[in-house]
């Protein structure tokens, strides 16, 4: 396919629905003798970590062009631009702002802001200073109040000249990825771990959220989520118990805690030793109203009931039409997953904060023809638009990403940009879905 179209009349052709595209600081920045170490640096160390055993050192070098990557999302039009504040880059090791790290970031808020280009800010896109992982990092509950400390610093500088602030991107990929089976930073395992550092940040958020209110009252505040949804391999009454328990284990595990400050069912299935380290008064601190929720989407998983006794469920491996990076491509999962939270919760507007294919791009003759990718955005835009007939609220979308960019353990391998990047020569090139998405955009009404 060589364009991205909607049914004329669409509500996501009007002007009020909001497009942009995403980045996260990790993962373009490079410039890292200007920021403290992080646990992405720390990391990328390990041997086998990252698939091409690079790491963020330069990654899109954008501190140094970021206004090229300004003038991408100018000529692509955009309404909106997602990215996030590096923690270890704003904030020095007394706690106390770094004055040089907060002016890249003015600098460039103030440039959007002058072109009528929406800031989304998300506060943490992973990237936690390695001096608090080095007393526990998310496994300590005192990280939660150093997170606090950083918003309540960050937010007093940059004020309501940002649109939108997100408090944390994906929870699930920092707690379970991270601390529970150890393929992100830091690399720890243990269902314990996870089940610990998902509750901290969770409070981390609650924290988070109040100081936003306190602090910048006019900009919008709310969390992002990512969202796998599960479908049972069969419809054997087993698969389906435990298609829930997987559900509630990856899915509302976060979500359930910021909407109804409660943990699904599941916990009741866990080891006590293993149970999230509630306090008294957590979950109320948890449960903050929000203005928007961010939800990301990229693909779906089955499951059928587990093969081991100390297991939940059994995950299948991805079947079907993949992308580069072996994640099933199944629109359909995206109306689903919209509705179905609908009819679950009292929703606030939702934001899709990411969207997005990794596909093996080549760049020929000064062309990247990815059709594929721009067939993908055009079938999930579409669900998005039979969502929103059918009821849900949705204010906005981001495509994931603006930039090829450092893509955590799949390294520079995996592509997932609008735009390519030649890592030796840091060129851009607007690939075939870019122009789409221009094209797209313009034919507003
Ligand atoms: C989720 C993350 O927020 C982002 O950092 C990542 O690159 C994309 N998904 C693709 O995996």
């Amino acid at each position: 396919m060589n364009s991205i179209s909607l049914p004329a009349g669409s509500p996501l052709l009007k002007k009020s629905f909001i497009y942009g595209t995403a980045t996260s600081s990790f993962q373009i920045e490079g410039d890292v003798d200007n920021r403290l170490e992080c646990i992405w640096d720390r990391f990328c160390e390990r041997p086998s970590a990252i698939a091409d055993h690079s790491n963020g050192d330069i990654a899109c070098d954008h501190i140094a062009r970021w206004r090229d990557d300004f003038d991408i999302l100018l000529d692509l039009n955009v309404d909106a631009y997602r990215f996030s504040i590096s923690w270890p880059r704003v904030i020095t090791n007394e706690g106390e702002l770094n004055s040089k790290g907060v002016a890249f970031y003015k600098t460039l808020i103030a440039s959007l802001n002058e072109k009528g280009i929406k800031p989304f800010v998300t506060l943490y896109h992973w990237d936690l200073p390695q001096h608090l992982e080095d007393k526990g990092g998310w496994l300590y509950r005192q990280t939660a109040y150093e997170f606090e400390n950083y918003v309540d610093k960050i937010t007093q500088a940059l004020g309501e000249s940002v649109f939108s602030y997100a408090t944390f991107n994906e929870p699930f990929c920092s707690a379970y990825l991270g601390y529970e089976i150890g393929v992100h930073a830091p690399g720890r395992t243990g269902r314990k771990y996870g089940r610990t550092a998902a509750h901290h940040i969770l409070l981390a958020h609650g924290l988070g959220m109040k100081v936003l209110r306190k602090n910048v009252p006019k900009s919008e505040a709310g969390i992002v989520l990512n969202f796998t949804p599960c479908y049972p391999a069969t419809q054997r009454p087993e698969d389906i118990v435990a298609t829930r328990k997987a559900d509630d284990y990856i899915n509302q595990w976060y979500m359930q805690p910021v909407m109804e400050g409660s943990y699904p069912e599941v916990l009741l299935d866990l080891d006590e030793a293993d149970r999230p380290p509630i306090e008294a008064g957590d979950m109320e601190i948890i449960c903050q109203p929000m203005d928007f929720l961010g939800v990301n989407f990229y693909t779906r998983l089955h499951y059928s009931a587990p093969k081991e006794k100390s297991a939940l469920f059994f995950e299948h491996p991805h079947q079907g039409p993949l992308t580069d990076i072996g994640w099933e491509i199944y629109p359909k999962a995206l109306y689903d997953l919209l509705t179905s939270l609908n009819e679950r919760y009292t929703l606030p507007p939702i934001f899709i904060t990411e969207n997005g294919a990794a596909m093996a791009d080549e760049l020929k003759d000064g062309h990247v023809n990815d059709v594929d990718r721009v067939d993908y955005y055009h079938n999930h835009l579409n669900m998005v638009h039979n969502a929103v007939l059918d009821g849900v609220e949705v204010s906005g979308y981001f495509a994931w990403s603006l930039l090829d960019n450092f893509e955590w353990a799949e390294g520079y391998e995996k592509r997932f940009g609008l735009v390519y990047v030649d890592f030796e020569t840091q060129k851009r090139t607007l690939k075939l879905s870019a122009n789409a998405y221009k094209a797209l955009l313009a034919s507003r009404t």
